[in-house]
């Protein structure tokens, strides 16, 4: 017997930190173990490459050789965190996984599709998520929640700025939500526009009806 594995995904300003955090405590209040993680990152190495993905020194490399490091890191933190807690039948917690990949570098990014299928075999294995949580907030309100400010504020430079990340954002929306149209066994789409309490309560639901074999209230 294994513990589960359950991923978050969602665009910008979906509040998947928030949500893990909650899901977590609440894992912990029935008795279960857990262990919280992210992507990219998870162990020394990992967090390494996040360090260079997230500086913006990676981009030269083009789409596929970013494609490549997120892979490296994966691997990485499945051999190392996620496949031993699980093993130790461990609940384990993952903001982000390879669905970013797919959508980041696939969907919305211009990497080439058969590499990051490829790259994902290697990197995932037999470790596929039981549970992938999407959280699904329109491209406008996930932007302006992920920079915190109001609309008007914006300038007419920013404006610009704005229309093509709100087109980018919403293509990458799209892209999840194909994900889970494709895979629906694996994937469930929460309404992430809701107050923080009912994405909460959404998750537990979610969570309690999938993978504890029961529905909970
Ligand atoms: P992070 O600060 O963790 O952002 P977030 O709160 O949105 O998760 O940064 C992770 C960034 O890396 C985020 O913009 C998504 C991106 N990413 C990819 O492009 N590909 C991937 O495979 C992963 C895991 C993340």
């Amino acid at each position: 017997m294994t513990g589960k594995f359950i991923t978050f995904e969602g665009g910008d300003g979906a509040g998947k930190s928030t949500q893990i955090r909650r899901l977590a405590a609440a894992l912990v209040a029935t008795g279960r173990k857990v262990r919280q993680t992210r992507e990219p990152g998870g162990t020394p190495g990992a967090e390494a490459v996040r360090h260079l993905i997230l500086s913006g020194r990676a981009k030269t490399m083009g789409p596929d050789g970013e494609a490549v490091l997120f892979a490296a890191a994966r691997a990485d933190h499945v051999e190392k965190v996620i496949r031993p807690a699980l093993e130790r039948q461990e609940w384990v917690l993952c903001d982000r996984f390879a669905d970013s990949t797919r959508v980041y570098q696939g969907a919305g990014g211009g990497a080439d599709d058969k590499l990051l299928r490829a790259l994902e075999r290697v990197a995932v294995g037999e470790s596929r998520p039981d549970l992938t949580l999407i959280l699904d907030v329109p491209a406008a309100v996930g932007l302006e929640r992920a920079r915190g400010r109001q609309a008007e504020e914006a300038t007419a430079a920013a404006d610009r700025f704005e229309a093509e990340e709100l087109s980018l954002q919403e293509k990458r929306r799209q892209a999840f939500l194909d994900i889970a149209r494709r895979e629906p066994d694996r994937c469930f789409v929460i309404d992430a526009s809701q107050s923080e309490d009912a994405v909460a309560h959404a998750v537990w639901k979610a969570v309690s009806t999938r993978l504890f074999g029961e529905a909970t209230a």
